[in-house]
């Protein structure tokens, strides 16, 4: 593997690499690397030529600066996980490389941010689409692959390589869970082990919502979930919706021909914690 941590270097050596007509799967990160991370880079390999991997903790996506502190830094554990999976290429710039001067684009992702995560972390979305950008600008993959466990984020970034014309394919995939069922996050290292037993309870709970598709109409449904949720005291709710998987405006009318996803923002302890599940 080689590593990069200058944006002219990467972009010589990724050019030299295109010129030999290699494909390039790209995986963009935040560190703390886990088993779904490793699902990504897998298929990526799978996928393409090269596998490049980017780990970069953007204080843009941040908008709350103990959120910022908090995230887990471990690249040289993520480098020795790269490694074993063989991966080709490591971009760890940090952050007056990524930000030499005060970043001012603005996105306009329409409804898209305006729901969900978009109400509790305000900025977010654009924060991370001006990251996504610049990777992808640099990098220049055929391919980048993205976890539907943020599928907000999904949606988003879509949209913006829609908006603006960016020649990759986004190629979404499924979340990787932990043997109890918890979503793999990075933030689930910085829970302790009594909030650890705890979370689960998030995908049972999301299941529950699934089985109860059949027989209760969307609002009911919606409110039902919320008041599990909110009779649960380790649990702080901040969203539970049930959205379009195009749209994420809510739905509330079952509908067998447009997708259905029903998604959540927790806190336990001070982490907070997201998750979703396909109802159709
Ligand atoms: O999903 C993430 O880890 C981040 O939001 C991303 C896409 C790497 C951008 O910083």
């Amino acid at each position: 593997m080689v590593t990069f941590s200058t944006i002219k270097e990467i972009s010589a050596y990724l050019g030299q690499q295109k010129a030999t007509g290699r494909s390039i799967g790209f995986v963009p990160t935040m560190g703390a690397l886990h088993k779904g991370h490793m699902a990504l880079m897998q298929r990526a390999k799978n996928e393409n030529d090269l596998l490049v991997v980017s780990i970069f903790v953007n204080p843009e996506q941040f908008n709350n600066a103990d959120d910022l502190k908090k995230y887990p830094r471990t690249l040289r554990e993520d480098s020795q996980k790269l490694e074993e999976i063989a991966c080709d290429v490591l971009f760890a710039p940090d952050t007056n490389e990524m930000y030499p001067e005060k970043v001012t684009e603005q996105y306009d992702f329409g409804q898209l941010d305006k729901v969900m995560e978009g109400v509790f972390r305000p900025g977010h979305f654009n924060g991370v689409a001006i990251v996504v950008k610049k990777l992808l600008d640099i990098v220049r993959p055929d391919r980048a692959y993205f976890g539907e466990k943020d599928f907000q984020q999904l949606a988003i970034i879509k949209k913006l390589v829609a908006m603006e014309k960016i020649p990759v394919e986004i190629v979404p995939c499924p979340i990787v869970r932990e043997p109890d069922g918890l979503a793999m996050s990075s933030r689930n290292r910085l829970l302790n082990s009594e909030d650890r037993k705890i979370a689960p309870f998030i995908y049972k709970t999301l299941k529950e919502a699934k089985l109860r598709r059949n027989h209760i109409c969307a609002n009911p449904l919606r409110q039902m979930i919320i008041n599990i949720f909110e009779g649960n005291d380790h649990f702080r709710l901040e969203y539970f919706d049930i959205v379009n998987d195009e749209t994420l405006q809510p739905v509330n009318a079952w509908n067998n021909k447009t997708g259905t996803i029903a998604c959540v923002a927790v806190w336990l302890g001070n982490i907070r914690l997201i998750d979703n599940i396909r109802i159709i």
